[in-house]
């Protein structure tokens, strides 16, 4: 049975959307959200925008005592809904020890597909309308870049605001002028999740943690700008471990 809540938060979960598709599938879920008679959100919980943990802590300054989350996703990821209920439970007795956080249920994937695949079947499209492609011309040699920036954008570093970091640094990088000298790559789970947000800087191996917009500047002018480092915000690495020669 569905609890009784005064806030639902809808957290569509596909981390490889475009912005583009992202937003037409945030639009639809706000579209359903509003069949239901109850003041809701709807947010990924992977990638850019509002991160779930803003959206909680929204829900809570709107005044609501009983909040439901709602994962959305065909299928979802099963490290996600195992990860989500302990994240929920630390945000909810860290920050909002009155307020009850409920995480909403996953409807069963081998009921669903049937439907799914009789509406795909409605459309096709011939091949032969289409260009013969395999590629774009351009796509041909490696980008000029000096840096590889690999920005984690999986579920737990985006619960603690990674959401919008890949936006707010590929913006530095064009302020600084330095767009041209870095490979901005986004990606899913690095790992070090209990640390995030996180970026990966290569060829130099280096990993720095972002908790706010002055390590972002930081990193975008200090690392990138000048070829330096910020022990401040680096990751330690792990001892490695001896192989037997
Ligand atoms: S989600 Fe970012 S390191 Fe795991």
């Amino acid at each position: 049975m569905m609890p009784a809540c005064d806030h639902i938060i809808f957290c569509l979960s596909q981390p490889s959307l475009s912005a583009k598709d992202a937003s037409a599938a945030l639009a639809a879920l706000r579209l359903a959200a509003s069949r239901h008679d109850c003041p809701s959100q709807a947010i990924r919980l992977e990638g850019a925008g509002v991160s779930l943990v803003e959206a909680l802590r929204a829900a809570e300054r709107s005044g609501a005592r009983a909040v439901r989350v709602q994962p959305v996703g065909f299928p979802m990821a099963a490290n996600i809904l195992a990860w989500l209920p302990g994240a929920l439970a630390h945000w909810q007795q860290s920050e909002a020890p009155a307020m009850q956080v409920w995480l909403g249920g996953q409807p069963d994937p081998a009921a669903l597909l049937p439907a799914m695949v009789d509406a795909c079947l409605d459309h096709a499209a011939p091949a032969r309308a289409a260009k013969p492609s395999l590629g774009k011309p351009g796509w041909q040699y490696l980008p000029d870049h000096d840096s590889h920036i690999l920005v984690c954008t999986g579920p737990r570093c985006a619960f603690r605001g990674a959401g919008t970091l890949t936006a707010r640094l590929k913006a530095m990088l064009a302020e600084a002028g330095l767009s041209d000298r870095c490979l901005t790559t986004t990606t899913g789970c690095l790992y070090p999740c209990n640390q995030g947000p996180l970026v990966a800087i290569y060829p130099r191996n280096h990993w720095y943690v972002l908790p706010d917009e002055e390590a972002l500047r930081a990193l975008v002018h200090e690392v990138i700008g000048k070829a330096g480092d910020l022990p401040q915000y680096r990751l330690a690495e792990r001892p490695r471990r001896q192989v037997a020669s």
